[in-house]
């Protein structure tokens, strides 16, 4: 497995993905996806050996150089190829490039995601927050977790 920056041609095993994970809350179609790779999202995707998508992840970075602020707007595994460190492994690569950028890293997660949430949390997130009827049509909440900005002297350190 290796990761490697997500491209159009992955595009349309991503939506199938999501498809299977996210059933009742409102899936990314294939122009959602564009629209974030277009807007210079840095995502990325896991392939298997043989050149299969395993899964992808995207970090959304805003605001001016110096003060830039990241979300996590999407991370998702083939359920094939869930419970190998696939996820981890995404996540880490997100959270270093906002280590990089020296910025807080924003979610949401559904309230009953507990494997998420975990993984989150083991990863310095901590629950900042409640949104009521986040996701739709199912109405499920989600948390919005935040983890702090690495501090310079931390990683010169
Ligand atoms: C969350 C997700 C990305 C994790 O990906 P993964 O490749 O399975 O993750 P890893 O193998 O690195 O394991 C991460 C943790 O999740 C746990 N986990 C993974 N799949 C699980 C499952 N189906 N049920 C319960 N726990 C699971 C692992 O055991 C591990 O926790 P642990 O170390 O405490 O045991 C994946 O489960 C997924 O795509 N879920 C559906 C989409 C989703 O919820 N995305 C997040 C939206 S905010």
């Amino acid at each position: 497995m290796r990761l490697e920056p997500l491209r159009r041609g992955h595009l349309r095993r991503c939506v199938e993905i999501e498809h299977i994970l996210f059933p009742g809350d409102s899936p990314w179609n294939a122009r959602a996806f564009h629209a974030e790779l277009d807007a210079g999202g840095y995502y990325l995707a896991a392939v298997t050996e043989e050149g299969e998508l395993a899964g992808y992840a995207g970090l959304a970075v805003a605001g001016p150089r110096g003060d830039r602020e990241t979300s996590v707007h999407t991370i998702g595994v083939d359920p094939a190829y869930q419970g190998r460190g696939i996820g981890t492994a995404l996540l880490r690569a997100l959270l270093e490039r906002a280590d990089e950028l020296r910025a807080p890293v924003f979610l949401e997660v559904r309230t009953d995601n507990d494997a998420a949430i975990r993984l989150y949390e083991r990863h310095g997130f901590s629950r900042i927050g409640v949104r009521k009827r986040y996701y739709q049509p199912s109405g499920a909440d989600a948390y919005t977790m935040m983890r702090q900005a690495r501090e310079a002297q931390e990683v010169a350190g």
